[in-house]
């Protein structure tokens, strides 16, 4: 006797909470057609369908067999309550459908919208570009890895282990057990890994590299990111000399900044090449003249050099029979010098700020 009570009661139970779940989705069924509505006519359809003595409310109601007092009570207080969210929802959409203009006539021809369309981001767009300008010159565009051996990206570059030139590279360390060989895997701190691994690919020269990639740094801010994009050019062939790099600088110069832009080379210090310089670019604000922008009438973008014989070795390569130069620029600092940019902030590149990254 205990048994059948307490099953039927479970039935109930059950009984109820069915018809709750079918009123709520009447419920929602209904708001939607009545916010869609485009007239009156519609709109009292839409009660009758749903309010109406023989409506679908009326109808759930009736098919509920007997329930216990409180249940029928609660599903009692459910049903008042979805049919006056119901005739307020049509009173709501009549007076809103008073305040609409009447509509007079409709242009089929009229073009449609078109749905909003992005765009490259303006580091590809960048890549791009610099891409096509090298291979213009023979240079053959390669990716290498991003998160590197040491010996790549350090140590057959001539920065031995514990060589303090090292220091300056900010370094991200992958927490790995290191090779026997390449040592310890890090995230490239430049493009210049692709350098011996081109060698390594190409095996005899002549080699004309262009390796674009990401490179990491511990550092931020106006002028720096963590992330950043490189791009790298390796040249390696016979008698290749600083003629042939400052003829390809200024060539780069014209074509990605215009034809006003020239070159510079500085003097400078690198472990993999000997001479090093620094590469600087004619300010496209003022045309070389100076001005608050860059003081000096000039931008520095990043590092060249003739390759040292030491690299061309570890790259399987005779120095005394071969000879190269290599560059490396940070794309994003030569992407924001150019004319009429006006980026003093290279952080707002990858704010994720469509406002700003619209603009380009
Ligand atoms: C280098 O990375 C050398 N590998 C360049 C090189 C290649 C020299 C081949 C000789 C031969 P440097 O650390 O100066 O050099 O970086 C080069 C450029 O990368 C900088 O001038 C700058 O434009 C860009 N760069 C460096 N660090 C960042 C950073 N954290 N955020 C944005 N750009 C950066």
């Amino acid at each position: 006797m205990l048994y059948r009570s307490a099953s039927k009661e479970r039935l109930f139970l059950c009984y109820s909470i069915h018809m709750r779940t079918k009123l709520l989705n009447l419920k929602n069924q209904a708001l939607a057609l009545i916010r869609e509505a485009e007239n009156k006519k519609e709109l009292e359809h839409l009660r009758i369908q749903y309010l109406g003595r023989k409506g679908q409310i009326n109808q759930i109601l009736k098919s509920i067999p007997g329930l216990d007092d409180e249940e029928k009570q609660k599903l009692g207080q459910l049903t008042n309550d979805v049919k006056t969210a119901i005739e307020q929802a049509i009173k709501t959409q009549q007076q809103s459908l008073q305040k609409r203009p009447k509509k007079t006539w409709f242009d089929v021809t009229a073009p449609g919208k078109l749905p909003p369309q992005g765009h490259l981001h303006p580091i590809s767009q960048a890549i791009e570009e610099v891409t096509r300008i090298f291979e213009r010159i023979g240079f053959t565009r390669v990716r290498y890895p991003e998160v590197d051996w040491d010996w790549y990206v350090f140590e057959s570059l001539n920065m031995p282990a514990d060589h303090p030139a090292r220091d300056e590279w900010e370094t991200i360390f992958i927490d790995a057990p290191p090779h026997k060989k390449m040592g310890q895997m890090v995230l490239t701190t430049h493009t210049s890994n692709g350098q011996v691994r081109e060698m390594e690919r190409v095996k005899k020269p002549p080699i004309r590299m262009l390796n674009i990639g990401k490179c990491y740094r511990r550092q931020q801010d106006r002028t720096h990111t963590v992330m950043f994009h490189q791009f790298e050019g390796l040249v390696v062939d016979k008698n290749i000399g600083i003629p042939h790099l400052k003829g390809t600088l200024d060539y780069f110069a014209r074509e990605f900044y215009g034809p006003q832009a020239k070159s510079r080379i500085r003097p400078s210090n690198f472990r993999f090449t000997e001479p090093s310089f620094e590469v600087d670019f004619t300010c496209t604000h003022c045309s070389g003249r100076g001005c608050k922008f860059c003081k000096s009438g000039w931008h520095e973008v990043g590092g060249a050099g003739l390759v040292h014989p030491h690299v061309l070795k570890a790259g399987g390569i005779n120095p005394k029979k071969h000879s190269g130069f290599a560059f490396g620029w940070g794309i994003e600092r030569s992407y924001t010098l150019k004319p009429r940019l006006n980026i003093d902030d290279i952080r707002l590149l990858y704010s994720s700020n469509l406002e700003f990254l619209n603009q380009f």
